[in-house]
């Protein structure tokens, strides 16, 4: 299996969990990692956030020698801040930053921060000055093809984050307009591999290994970075890096498999976050897990009811027998 550098970290394989707000937290990330996957992002973090409150212990930092190396994903749009959170990130022991250029969310984009920050390159190219100037760690950098189809500068946004030093880029092959409908862009990912000697991360719509391989060769990007397809499905990291490497299926999970991997799944979530964040932490994620199973609406209906993880882990353990 092709390992991919990141400066000077050699990641075992080239799947990427993609950061995901609400969804990559510690316990997501360990069950992803666990299944295969060779990177992991945390979900975007407030670069201001975490400098003027100083929340070196937010718990969105938490992370696990399992998951090493964890990049985490700063969010922001001001180039001193950023700086100082990647300073107090790598005095915690962070081992890579990444920079959030794609967030179409309105309350990020109003701040200036996301993909606000794509309608400004030379702006980038001062925030990723700084930033790689301010650490020793790797800097990564995250985008879209561009804000519209109009100004889809992401080639020159790559040029930027490389001159600056950044170890890696990840692309995700839609504009901010269009959020995450209508069908990812490869050629643009494409045409990013022939601008940078840096890694590539492909991203958007990789939701099987066949997707996987066919995204590694149209592209020659280094390596594919997974959204939305593991949610409920940690499992394509395995049956991605078999097909890559055999070209043959491995099965889907067991019942039973599916079935514990939810139970440690709710359990890891109610450790970190307690019973009632962790419940409905939780809550976003069952739809996913079940939703190809038989009776699956109704289950989920009735698991997004609960109160009590006990409830819950009763329900899940009989998950096998659900008709
Ligand atoms: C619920 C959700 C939350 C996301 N949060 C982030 C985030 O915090 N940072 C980021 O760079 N991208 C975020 N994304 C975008 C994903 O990382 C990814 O680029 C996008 O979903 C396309 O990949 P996919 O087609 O594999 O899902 C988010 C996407 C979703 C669906």
């Amino acid at each position: 299996m092709p390992q991919l550098k990141i400066g000077p970290i050699t990641i075992p394989n080239n799947l990427a969990l993609a950061p995901m707000a609400g969804f990559t937290n510690l316990p997501f990330r360990l069950i992803c990692k666990e299944s295969g996957a060779g990177l992991v992002f945390s979900e975007m973090v407030s670069a201001e956030a975490l400098v003027r409150e100083n929340r070196k212990t937010s718990s969105l930092l938490d992370t696990d020698p399992l998951e090493d190396p964890l990049i985490i994903q700063l969010c922001g749009g001001r180039k001193e801040t950023l700086r100082d959170a990647v300073i107090m990130l790598q005095e915690s022991g962070a081992r890579g930053v990444d920079l959030n250029m794609g967030c179409p969310a309105p309350k990020i984009v109003k701040s200036g921060a996301g993909a606000a920050l794509s309608r400004n390159p030379p702006l980038i190219r001062e925030i990723l000055n700084e930033m790689v100037k301010a650490a020793s760690i790797p800097i990564t950098v995250k985008l879209r093809k561009g804000w519209d189809e109009k100004s889809a500068n992401y080639l020159e946004i790559c040029k930027i984050a490389q001159d600056a030093g950044a170890a890696l880029v990840s692309l995700h092959g839609r504009t901010a307009r269009q959020g995450y409908s209508g069908k990812a862009d490869w050629e643009c990912i494409r045409a990013a591999r022939e601008v940078l000697s840096i890694p590539l991360l492909g991203n958007g719509d990789v939701n099987s290994p066949e997707d996987a391989k066919r995204m590694l060769e149209h592209t020659g990007c280094a390596g594919v970075m997974i959204g939305r397809g593991c949610l409920g499905n940690p499992w394509i990291f395995r049956e991605m890096l078999h097909y890559l490497e055999t070209g043959g299926f491995l099965p889907g999970p067991s019942d039973e498999e599916r079935s514990s991997t939810m139970l440690r799944h709710l359990n890891m979530a109610v450790e970190k976050f307690g019973e009632y964040a962790g419940i409905r932490l939780m809550r976003k994620f069952w739809g996913h897990y079940i939703r190809d199973r038989q009776g699956s609406a109704r289950l989920r209906d009735k698991l997004v009811r609960m109160e009590k993880a006990e409830e819950i882990r009763l329900e899940i353990s009989g998950f096998g027998k659900v008709t």
